[in-house]
């Protein structure tokens, strides 16, 4: 070993004793005849001190050094003076005097400060991710990370479950998004496609008899990017037999309480985690990823407003759609400009425009309002009492389809959330949403789209529907959603080739390509499979949220951007002739 200690170890006690680190130069001070250097490691800084007058060589040497230099320094263990001591660093007690220097590496000047915790353009942290990482703040999320795994793979290995790698190269696994394809050179014109996830394996080692089984499993879509997506990412997957959604909820749960309590400092609110129909979800926060950190729910008043004079709104009752509002506590006094914003975001998510009323006397029904004069006096009234307005509340309202009200309300919901600060930063609030329709209508391609994937159940019950009304029938699926992302989901599968092969001709499969593409799965139902369940969590979205990080990337070592590149690599690039030859492959211009 080149170092005797770590930087992040030495304390009081520690006096006295001759030690040697290694590490990065922090941060330097120069003041003449003493310098200080902060030196790094991946535990931690301690401060060293080089004098002139008691080891004049080295202080030569150590002149030339600056920040993010490689170093080995030998040196004494001493106490700081008292009123020297740096409380902020675990090491503040004590300093090193030193008596020797190594420079094991010089470095060029770093791009960014490596010792400042100030806004990087994102390209350049890219294009230097190794920089990046070395910043106490990345390694620190790296490390909860690893931590977040390792708790993760003990929790369940004590519990029975077998980690099983499965295969990267494999055959379209779909999950919503187009494939990553990879060409075989030795078949020409075929294609490997990378997992979306690890879904028919898992089945299929259900079928296998293994149980139990989980692994932390890298996935690729190849879908547009944000901030909460990577075209690769990994998963916590697991799958069950012989279980119910109940037994799939309560290990899931208990995971992740434990996990929150074991490796971060934050507030977990919701215990148990509250369960929402979709439906219920839908109608109360306009989304089937609520944050549940605040209230500020929707709330319907089509009845009533079906009965005023304004036509926008009876219009759209008399056509079967709702008119929803939220009240906005205290922003009665929002500007014209201010509700002209709102109002932007209310048609970015396709309304045709947002209805206001600011509450001037809630006792006595005096509103500020383009569209009062459409409402009796009484309207009003009942209007404040329903949504249990206060003096001084905004009312927002949208009546447009469902699809439209809750798209536009959640997302008003979510930007006053975020200029109100209602939501704690140190906290987190899980839910369940259960229920959900087996199926989504797609108007476009004008066929059932699985709102899961091919291979959720619907309710026993619902079965019949497959055949009368597939909209009605609801899934055995499950999502987990905390602080307004979807952490989790999962379902009930279908253990049954009749029934599989009934959903795929619902989703517009033809059964000659169903049996191509998904034979392998469709064979082995017949071959005695357990009834079986389970559910994958996104590993970077949860531990984001454990890192209290804005996105994933910011917990993922070597990430892509927006537009799925690799800057520092350079990824994708270009093949040469003789790969593309040997793999077939004639580029299109
Ligand atoms: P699903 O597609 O819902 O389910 O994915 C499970 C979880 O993975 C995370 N996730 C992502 N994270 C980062 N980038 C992405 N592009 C991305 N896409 C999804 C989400 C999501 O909740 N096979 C099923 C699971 C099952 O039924 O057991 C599946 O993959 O957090
Ligand atoms: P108008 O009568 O069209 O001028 O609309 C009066 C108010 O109702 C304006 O503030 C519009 O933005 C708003 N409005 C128009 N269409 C809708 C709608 N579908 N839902 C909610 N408010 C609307």
């Amino acid at each position: 070993m080149l170092k005797t200690h770590n930087c992040g170890e030495l304390r009081a006690e520690h006096a006295g004793q001759q030690v040697t680190l290694a590490g990065w130069v922090h941060r330097w001070r120069d003041q003449g005849g003493l310098i200080f250097w902060d030196v790094r490691d991946r535990w931690g800084i301690t401060q060293i001190t080089i004098n002139q007058e008691t080891t004049p060589d080295v202080h030569a040497k150590a002149k030339e050094v600056r920040s993010e230099w490689v170093v080995q320094i030998t040196g004494n263990v001493i106490r700081r003076p008292d009123g020297m001591n740096n409380p902020d660093l675990a090491t503040g007690d004590i300093e090193i005097e030193v008596t020797g220097l190594e420079v094991l590496n010089p470095a060029k000047t770093p791009p960014f400060y490596i010792n400042k915790d100030e806004n990087v353009e994102e390209q350049l942290r890219m294009r230097y991710r190794y920089l990046d990482l070395r910043r106490p703040k990345m390694k620190s999320n790296i490390v909860l990370r690893h931590e977040a795994i390792r708790f993760i793979r003990n929790y369940l290995g004590d519990r029975g479950f077998v980690e099983i790698e499965t295969p990267i190269l494999f055959k379209t696994t779909p999950e919503g998004a187009r494939d990553y394809l990879v060409p075989s050179r030795v078949h020409p014109g075929k294609f490997y496609a990378l997992p979306q996830s690890p879904q028919q394996l898992k089945q299929l080692l259900m079928v296998a008899g293994y149980e139990r089984y989980f692994q932390v499993a890298r996935c690729f879509r190849d879908e547009d990017q944000r901030g909460d997506r990577q075209p690769e990412f990994t998963q916590l997957d697991l799958e069950m037999s012989f279980i119910t959604r109940e037994d799939i909820l309560d290990l899931i749960e208990g995971l992740m309480t434990s996990l929150v309590e074991e490796v971060s400092d934050m507030e977990l609110i919701t215990k148990p985690f509250p369960r929402l129909s979709h439906d219920d979800a839908m109608a109360r926060y306009g989304t089937d990823k609520p944050d549940l950190r605040y209230g500020m729910e929707i709330v319907d008043i089509s009845q009533l407003a079906g009965q005023t004079e304004f036509r926008v709104f009876t219009s759209n009752v008399e056509a079967g759609n709702p008119v929803r509002a939220l009240c906005v506590p205290g922003c009665g006094s929002y500007s014209r400009k201010q509700i002209g914003e709102l109002e932007d975001i209310a048609k970015e998510h396709g309304a045709k425009g947002l209805a206001t009323m600011a509450v001037e006397n809630a006792e006595t029904g005096e509103v500020r309002s383009s569209i009062a004069k459409f409402f009796t006096e009484d309207q009003i009234k009942a209007l404040i009492a329903q949504i249990e307005a206060q003096t001084g509340d905004l009312l927002l309202f949208v009546s447009d389809t469902v699809g439209v009200v809750c798209s536009a309300l959640d997302a008003l919901r979510r930007e006053m959330a975020r200029r109100l600060e209602l939501a704690d930063p140190n906290q987190l609030a899980f839910c369940w949403v259960l229920d959900f329709p087996l199926f989504e209508w797609n108007e476009d391609e004008t066929r059932w789209d699985p709102s899961h994937h091919l291979f959720t159940a619907p309710m026993w019950e619902d079965v019949a529907y497959l055949d009368t009304d597939p909209g009605k029938a609801r899934g055995q699926q499950y999502d987990l959603s905390c602080n307004g992302n979807e952490v989790a989901g999962g379902s009930i599968r279908i253990h049954n080739r009749a029934i599989q092969e009934k959903i795929f001709g619902l989703i517009g499969l033809d059964i000659d390509v169903a049996k191509e593409r998904f034979g392998h799965m469709l064979e082995a139902f017949e071959f005695g499979t357990p009834p079986h369940g389970g559910i994958a969590s996104g590993l970077d979205r949860l531990i984001m949220l454990l890192a209290k990080e804005p996105n994933i990337r910011e917990v993922i070592a070597f990430p892509k951007t927006q537009n799925a590149a690799d800057l520092m690599a350079g990824a994708p690039s270009e093949a040469e002739d003789k790969q593309l030859e040997e793999l077939h492959i004639r580029l299109v211009e």
